[in-house]
């Protein structure tokens, strides 16, 4: 297996908010990671852009800081490492006055593909796109990148994309949502559309149901003011989770271009059905010896936002009637997992004799860590005395089939960078899929806010809240295990 770089045209990328945290954890050392493969084009510049004062050498020291720091394990202090400093540039900005936009203007070029990537908060993307058209440095060509959260409800991303779009026409804006960037959240779009095996089983005739968890070690960090207003609903359902329960369940597009798949995935958003109260469960991490509750994470002893969700969610449509979507989200949780599992139905009979244990067959697609599928199927037991079958996984871990000349894993952000940079907004959510999502959300929102729903204590490094396992019990149904 040959790596393949595909070559992208030269680019100007300024990244507003250049010197924050996602530009220093994630965009920066990503790039750095493109450059080293070989994918960005001689001439092309990185421009960080805030309101620090600072030159271009200071920018320079700051994000070799970062590589060294988040880069993971580059060749660092290698004269690639100074190669890539090169194409850095810095500009001070005020992005709601004049200040360094004439400075801008003279460092970007015409000619060239030119992106300019909005790692800022919402309520500036609006003074960034005017100023942007009002000093002459974007144009009808020009992409722009925003990042969620994209709205805390319908209404605020209503507005947020009107601003966007009093500015900048839908196919030159590329709304981010990482989970989309994941190499096996694409794969699985490669499995399904791919295979002549998996299509036809595909509907609710053999799936019993599926299973989306994406489980998280980590509690709410630093980022305790952001996540209380938030919660699990809207900081992974609304966006990372919905994302994946739409690709899982549309319907195949015509072709695999960005409007085609995006047209389906809008489809099966306008699909969901509402989520009964009771079958959503909300939860809050305790305290346990080493570490604080959530409550005192967020510095809020009467917080009723949830570091926890698992829902039940119907599609409504022909392909999916009676097969129930169960998703769940938290934090620090038993382990660092996140998967689908597609859950077949059992075997109607069985011909073997004495055999008496459900067989059934689960597609389980991992995303993290340990990227691969594997499927459980059914076979006989080894050895002599008689026909007993077990379930054993077909493992496919990507690693392991692909060896060791495959491509390095590439991380989701510098994957839809480049992709930014081709032009290619599949991976991207349009507009009105995000408004369609707000739409399904908001009304679970005002209900659990209506009944002052007080989510369920959970304890750290467990799987939930009792009553998530409850919600499948109820069913007849278990969730698989969070390993991790
Ligand atoms: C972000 C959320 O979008 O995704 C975080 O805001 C979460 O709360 C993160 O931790 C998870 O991303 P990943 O790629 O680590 O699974």
């Amino acid at each position: 297996m040959v790596s393949r770089v595909i070559p992208v045209d030269e680019f100007d990328l300024v990244i507003f908010g250049g010197t924050g945290d996602l530009a220093r954890r994630k965009i920066l050392p990503g790039l750095f990671r493109r450059y080293l493969a070989g994918q960005m084009p001689k001439g092309s510049r990185i421009i960080g852009a805030a309101r620090s004062e600072m030159d271009s050498d200071g920018y320079r020291a700051m994000i070799a800081e970062a590589i060294a720091e988040f880069g993971g394990e580059e060749r660092k202090d290698s004269t690639e490492l100074n190669g890539f400093l090169e194409t850095l540039h810095y500009v001070a900005i005020d992005a709601q006055g004049d200040g360094g936009w004439t400075e801008l203007f003279d460092v970007t070029r015409d000619g060239v593909i030119q992106a300019f990537y909005f790692s800022v908060a919402p309520s500036l993307f609006g003074d960034l796109a005017e100023r942007l058209h009002k000093h002459g440095i974007a144009d009808d060509t020009s992409r722009i990148v925003v990042e969620k959260p994209f709205g805390r409800d319908l209404a605020s991303a209503k507005a947020l994309n009107d601003t966007l779009a009093a500015h900048f026409e839908e196919r030159q804006i590329y709304r981010i949502d990482h989970y989309l960037g994941k190499e096996t959240v694409q794969n699985l779009m490669a499995v399904r559309f791919g295979n002549v095996l998996f299509e036809p089983l595909w509907n609710s005739h053999y799936v019993d149901h599926i299973q989306i968890t994406v489980a998280e070690t980590v509690g709410v960090g630093g980022r305790g003011a952001y996540y209380d207003k938030s919660g699990a609903m809207r900081d992974m359902v609304q966006n990372h989770l919905m994302q994946l329960l739409c690709l899982i369940a549309m319907e195949p597009p015509s072709v695999f271009g960005a409007d085609e798949v995006r047209d389906e995935k809008l489809k099966v958003i306008r699909a969901l059905q509402p989520v009964e109260p009771h079958h959503i469960v909300r939860g809050q991490y305790d305290a346990d010896a080493d570490s604080p509750s959530y409550r005192a994470d967020v510095e809020n002893p009467r917080s009723f936002t949830e570091s926890f969700i698992a829902m039940k969610v119907q599609v409504s449509n022909w392909r999916w009637a009676d097969t129930p979507f169960y998703l769940r989200t938290g934090k620090k949780l038993k382990g660092r997992a996140s998967e689908i599992a597609v859950v077949f139905k059992d075997l109607g009979h069985s011909i073997f004799e004495g055999d008496t244990a459900r067989h059934r067959n689960i597609l389980a697609i991992r995303l993290q860590p340990n990227e691969g599928m594997d499927l459980q199927v059914t076979i006989k037991e080894p050895g002599p005395g008689g026909m007993r079958l077990i379930d054993v996984p077909l493992d496919m871990t990507f690693a392991d089939a692909l060896g060791e000349d495959s491509e390095p894993a590439t991380d989701a952000y510098e994957r839809l960078i480049m992709d930014v940079i081709r032009g290619n907004q599949t991976l991207f959510m349009r507009g009105d899929e995000v408004e369609a999502a707000w739409a399904w959300t908001d009304p679970l929102i005002d209900g659990w806010e209506g009944r002052n729903d007080v989510p369920k204590h959970y304890e750290q490094g467990s799987a939930g809240p009792e009553d998530a396992m409850m919600l499948m019990h109820r069913d007849g149904r278990r969730w698989r295990d969070i390993k991790g």
